[in-house]
């Protein structure tokens, strides 16, 4: 049902603190918490004796004790003191431990066979932790199947009419698009030479006149969209290949399913320009977390509709192609288990 031996979102560096955190992960219940030397530890969120979930629990040092009968458990997993104490605590006590790691603000966690996690394997967010870049953003339950995200998020053609009277901007629907498959990644790029900024962008680049925008989609296997965004004065010599010339950013974007109909959707903005202002960046999330609500309304409506038409399949036009190439790659990583 998911894509397993992966790195997925877990959770916001902020949100995962010294109290139990709990999350549905690929279908797998799971408490977070970090012990006093920071590092993130992740278990199946089920005591080992009656199954109450840990994140109930209490925590007692780098450890947790269930709430029911007292049963201490470490951060591995594995039961350090038993209900009577003057009990022997066996081995074979444990819960499910999972490897985690802390990346580009985000903790990730391992689903799959933990000695296959290699943490050279999670995806590359770097604008989100260069030191030249600033990085924030949110957080959204959503009541829909990660793929459908994935979709909405490798066309932007979306945006005329989802975000009328946000973002939307004729100039995209003219634009042509090109599609780049390679490994795990697609990448759909639209390059829009010699237009007017729209008013964002202009504001981040501080002079009117024509410009060069562009909006490339990165699929990033198994679930995660990473969009390159920004403009360049038409006289800068931005490239689709190169365009650090003028103001840019990339819209963040990472899938955890929770189960074949929710997810946990994490996103942001990362950007190379007023990197100091705290006030912009805090603008901007509330502006962005309002867009993402309108995708949410449509996806989320998507999803019933697709529910209640069990027999009606999706459709792919020409628009859908990054979507139905970052699908075909979620097929193959399954296949393979
Ligand atoms: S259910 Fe946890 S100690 Fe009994
Ligand atoms: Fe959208």
């Amino acid at each position: 049902m998911f894509v397993l031996n992966q790195w997925y979102v877990a959770g916001w560096d902020h949100e995962i603190d010294r109290a139990p955190f709990a999350r549905v992960i690929c279908g797998e219940p799971i408490v977070l918490y970090r012990k006093f030397d920071r590092s993130v530890v992740a278990l199946r969120d089920a005591c080992p004796h009656r199954l109450l979930p840990l994140s109930l629990g209490i925590r007692e040092g780098d450890n947790i004790r269930c709430r029911y009968h007292g049963l201490l458990v470490d951060g591995s997993g594995h039961a350090v003191e038993m209900p009577d104490r003057s009990d022997r605590v066996h081995k074979s006590i444990c819960t499910k431990a999972y490897p985690t790691v802390e990346r580009h603000r985000f903790v990730w966690i391992w689903i799959g066979d933990a000695e296959k996690a290699d943490p050279a394997r999670v995806p590359d967010f770097w604008p989100c932790s260069h030191r030249d870049w600033t990085f924030d953003g949110g957080y959204n339950h959503l009541a829909c199947d990660y793929k459908l995200v994935i979709d909405n998020l490798m066309d932007l053609t979306h945006e005329t009419y989802v975000h009328q009277g946000s973002i939307g901007q004729p100039e995209i629907l003219g634009a042509p698009i090109a599609t780049h498959t390679e490994g795990d990644q697609v990448t759909v790029s639209r390059w829009m030479p010699g237009i007017d900024a729209p008013p964002f962008w202009r504001n981040a680049l501080r002079r009117d006149g024509p410009v060069d925008r562009w909006q490339i989609c990165h699929f990033l296997a198994p679930s995660s969209v990473i969009i390159d965004v920004g403009v360049a004065p038409v006289d800068a010599g931005a490239t689709i290949q190169s365009h650090d010339q003028g103001v840019r950013g990339f819209v963040i974007d990472a899938l955890t399913p929770e189960s074949e109909t929710t997810s946990h959707y994490f996103w942001g903005m990362a950007r190379n320009f007023d990197v100091e202002d705290a006030g912009f960046t805090a603008r901007f999330k509330k502006q962005q977390g309002a867009v993402f609500l309108e995708d949410v309304a449509i996806l989320e409506a998507q999803q019933r509709s697709i529910l209640a038409n069990p027999g009606c399949k999706l459709r792919d036009f020409g628009i859908d192609t990054g979507g139905v190439r970052a699908r075909q790659i979620i097929n193959r990583l399954l296949a393979a288990g």
